[in-house]
């Protein structure tokens, strides 16, 4: 097996042939062997590197070429323990050398058409979701280019599930929403390979076709488990659930959505602006 197929197996657990003689070779190991990290040293990062990140994060593909993302670095004591307070089960945001929050930006492109005296006409659900998939490549494109650089990144969804605080801390305006955290530094160890579900069960001929799914699950719980066994002690909800004797990615991924979190994201887009119709 080349090294490729290598890094597409330990990806999905299984053997996953893949084209050896691609170029690229060293872009394509990267990508395939992507970790989040969440504990890093206390080796600073310098600001020539952070101007290299955001140089190659700020490169990614932009819908119409609008570009609306806006990067906060919170760099003020205070406000990133304020920030790390919200979040104390994840103590890497208030650890981390850079604490970075990812914003969707519909504000900029408005204030120009004021200033160039043209309507902003598409004052719909799809300007939110263009911000938001504009942030989203940009901060992928960050953590490949943290990656390649030598340093590991964490993404921080949960700053949603304090919206309003983390907006208050950070002075966001009217259509600028947080999309995520990230947290950056030198990773303190190499991390783990966490195996993804297998592309025939994402990748589709044609036409939908889930009708394996059931039994494509059960394969893939079990696969992931002989590489990391989830310890019971991180088991969910427990008290409503119970222990059962296997315990999954999907027993454990599907206890994590029975839980409602970030029902005040609409009110929150709608108080700054947004019309999601
Ligand atoms: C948009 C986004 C938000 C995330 N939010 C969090 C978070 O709030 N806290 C955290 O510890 N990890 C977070 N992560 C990291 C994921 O848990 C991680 O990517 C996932 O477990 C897969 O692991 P891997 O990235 O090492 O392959 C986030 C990742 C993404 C892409």
């Amino acid at each position: 097996m080349g090294k490729l197929s290598e890094l597409a197996a330990q990806r999905f657990g299984m053997a996953w042939p893949v084209a050896e003689d691609a170029p690229g070779a060293e872009t394509l190991s990267a990508m395939l062997s992507h970790r989040t990290h969440r504990r890093f040293t206390e080796q600073a990062v310098t600001e020539e590197t952070l101007n290299l990140l955001y140089a190659c994060a700020l490169s990614a593909p932009a819908k119409s070429d609008l570009q609306q993302t806006a990067i906060i670095r919170v760099r003020d004591p205070a406000k990133r323990r304020a920030i790390a307070d919200l979040m104390p089960e994840m103590g890497w945001i208030g650890t981390c050398p850079v604490f970075l929050l990812f914003c969707g930006d519909s504000r900029r492109i408005r204030k120009l058409c004021e200033l160039r005296g043209h309507a902003f006409a598409n004052d719909h659900l799809d300007a939110f979701l263009n911000a938001a998939v504009d942030t989203a490549l940009i901060l992928q494109n960050f953590v490949t280019a943290s990656q390649a650089a030598g340093l590991g990144c964490c993404p921080i969804s949960v700053v949603r599930n304090h919206i309003d605080a983390i907006a208050e801390i950070t002075a966001l305006p009217e259509h600028v929403f947080p999309l995520a955290g990230m947290c950056l530094g030198y990773p303190i160890h190499a991390g783990f390979t966490s195996t993804r579900l297998p592309p025939e069960l994402i990748v589709h001929e044609d036409q939908y076709d889930d009708s394996e799914l059931t039994a494509k699950i059960d394969a893939y719980d079990q696969r992931r488990n002989g590489i990391y066994t989830i310890p019971p002690e991180k088991y969910r909800q427990t008290a409503e659930h119970g222990s059962p004797d296997f315990y999954g990615w999907s027993e454990d991924k599907t206890r994590q959505v029975s839980v409602r979190e970030r029902d005040d994201l609409a009110a929150y887009l709608r108080r700054h602006g947004f019309c999601l119709d």
